[in-house]
């Protein structure tokens, strides 16, 4: 039997000059397949005289068994060529350049807020923080507004409801940022009990807060920035120049009036309200309150048990989204709320 290795020789050869598994399959067929060389050669094995089919039996397996490890072999090599042409297909390029996201943006809002921050910051002021729900008693009654309070219908409240569906009278969402004085004087006059004289409070607060409200310059959600002076000598004075360097420099202009207009608060005395106008541009002439501001009245300083013999100070709640309507020239404040990305898009 010699040509058993021809065969075999054969068969490798024809194995190693396909990288088609297909292919491999077809030409496997044509050696050890059901009517393959190979298989025709065992089935001949009959026709031979018993001592001889015995040999030849050995030695057609032994070609067989070659012949289906170059096989396997080949299968093998045409596995991970396969596998290495799609590796090299699917490669990313990473210097390809990018496709392009749309960008987020900062809201307007957020950006003024991290305006007035900095601002502050600058001139030694800490930013505090406090809940948007709030009690009664910080939003109010500490605030020199009692219950009976003709001054509590300045503002209208959104009430929280109790666990039977009735208002809950104590509890609320803040109608101003005026509850952080509070709780900030508070824990001030607590964390130095200790000493003859307490540092000073310098502050601002910024955060959310909510009224039965809505107009063009009106928002039943809007912000405020409180902000808060108390020393030993802090006066009107510096509440002028603290709010109208602020302006300035917010504004990045001179080219605007500021005016303090006498007004009432029951937490502070005297009371003013701040309204400002640009001498040119599209707003030029047209006054926009920006704020409220005052003397802390003593009696929110003797609800917090600060001297008002010792201490004295100024406190301002001022509207950032008013200010960001001056700075970017929109005129419906609500505009800021709606989450239209049309508009909301031109600030980014
Ligand atoms: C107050 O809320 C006082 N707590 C301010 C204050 C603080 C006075 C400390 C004295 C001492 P007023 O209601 O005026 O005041 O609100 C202050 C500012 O918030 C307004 O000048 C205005 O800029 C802004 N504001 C008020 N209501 C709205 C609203 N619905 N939408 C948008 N901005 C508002
Ligand atoms: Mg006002």
């Amino acid at each position: 039997m010699q040509n058993l290795d021809q065969i075999a020789e054969e068969a490798a050869a024809a194995f190693a000059a396909t990288d088609d598994p297909d292919t491999l399959e077809q030409i496997k067929a044509r050696f050890i397949g059901k009517s393959g060389q190979i298989t025709e050669l065992l089935k001949g094995l009959s026709r031979l005289a018993p001592e001889e089919r015995k040999t030849a039996g050995a030695a057609i397996n032994r070609a067989k068994e070659s012949i289906e490890n170059a096989l396997n072999a080949r299968r093998e090599a045409i596995r991970r060529l396969a596998l290495d042409a799609r590796l090299a297909s699917e490669a990313l390029d990473v210097t390809l350049p990018g496709r392009g996201e749309i960008r987020g943006g900062l809201h307007p809002v957020t950006r003024t807020l991290e305006r007035i921050e900095g601002l502050f910051r600058s001139i030694g002021f800490e930013v505090a923080d406090g809940p948007e729900i709030e009690a009664d008693f910080q939003n109010f009654t500490a605030l020199n507004t009692p219950e009976d309070h003709p001054a509590r219908s300045m503002h209208d409240t959104f009430y929280l409801l109790d666990e039977n569906g009735k208002v809950a009278e104590d509890i609320l969402l803040r109608t101003h940022t005026s509850p952080i004085q509070v709780r900030y004087m508070q824990a001030h006059v607590e964390k130095f009990s200790h000493l003859e004289t307490m540092p000073e409070i310098r502050i601002i607060a910024p955060g959310r807060v909510y009224r039965v409200d809505s107009d063009a310059t009106h928002s039943p959600m809007f912000h405020q920035v409180e902000g808060l002076w108390i020393g030993e000598n802090v006066s009107f004075a510096d509440l002028k120049g603290v709010i109208a360097d602020f302006l300035r420099r917010f504004f990045e202009s001179d080219d605007l009036q500021v005016r303090f207009r006498p007004s009432f608060f029951p937490f502070t005395e005297p009371s003013a309200e701040i309204d400002v106008a640009f001498m040119s541009g599209a707003l030029k002439g047209r006054w926009l309150e920006i704020a409220g501001c005052g003397m802390v009245h003593p009696n929110v300083l003797r609800h917090v048990n600060i001297d008002p013999e010792k201490y004295i100070g100024f406190a301002f709640g001022m509207g950032p989204d008013r200010l960001t309507m001056l700075r970017y020239g929109v005129n419906d404040l609500r505009l800021f709320f709606d989450g239209d990305l049309r508009f909301l898009r031109q600030f980014v």
